[in-house]
């Protein structure tokens, strides 16, 4: 795995990154997914939320977070006030991991070669976007930002730094769908819509 440098785009335009993502072989995942995601929202966002990799639907539409797990985010988004408009949104892996079963394609995490080898382009947009506030959704969009293991559920609801930026980090949305009881499903949407608040109110 060479990693993505090599197809980052010298001058931190979002529309060029967005164009050349699509070429980029930093590791092996481009080659049965369907296209890259890259991320979309507001590129001079204060806000910048950052998820795992594209998901089924996400690859098959080129954007992230309009599947399952965005509409939980959707939800958490508006219940804590803020206009998806106004921030950035993104992953952590640009393509889409999976194992296929008959004809489902199985969601598989990427391994830290994976988020090891994506992070130029993460870095870029970090960069391009410059926002206030970084939102990790999940340990490994945590892991990418802060470059180390993280513990969700002991440093949520903390601002963390690094690179001079304002980090916080809460759970995964598609965290959300795997729960069966509905009352643990709607506390779970309430602390992800607490998370972002506090993040919102840092990014002031
Ligand atoms: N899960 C993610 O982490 N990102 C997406 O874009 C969709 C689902
Ligand atoms: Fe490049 Fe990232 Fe896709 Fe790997 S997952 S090919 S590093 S864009």
């Amino acid at each position: 795995r060479p990693g993505a440098q090599q197809w980052v785009p010298e001058d931190p335009d979002l529309d060029r990154m967005r164009e050349a993502v699509q070429g980029c072989r930093g590791c092996e995942l481009w080659r049965a997914a369907t296209q890259a995601v890259f991320g979309e929202g507001a590129p001079a966002a204060r806000l910048m939320l950052v998820g795992e990799q594209p998901g089924d639907r996400e690859d098959r539409e080129g954007e992230p977070f309009v599947g399952p797990a965005g509409r939980v985010l959707a939800e958490a988004l508006e219940a804590a006030g803020i206009d998806r408009e106004d921030v950035y949104v993104t992953n952590a892996v640009k393509h889409f991991r999976f194992e296929e079963r008959g004809k489902r394609r199985i969601h598989r995490r990427p391994d830290v070669g994976h988020i090891t080898a994506c992070r130029p382009w993460l870095e870029a947009e970090v960069a391009a976007v410059d926002p206030d506030v970084v939102v990790c959704l999940g340990a490994t969009a945590a892991r990418a930002v802060l470059g180390r293991v993280v513990k969700i559920g002991a440093e949520r609801g903390t601002p963390l730094q690094s690179g001079g930026r304002t980090v916080v980090v809460t759970i995964h949305p598609s965290a959300v769908l795997r729960l069966r009881d509905s009352r643990e499903r709607s506390e779970a949407v309430a602390g992800l819509t607490a998370d972002l608040r506090f993040a919102a109110e840092a990014a002031r």
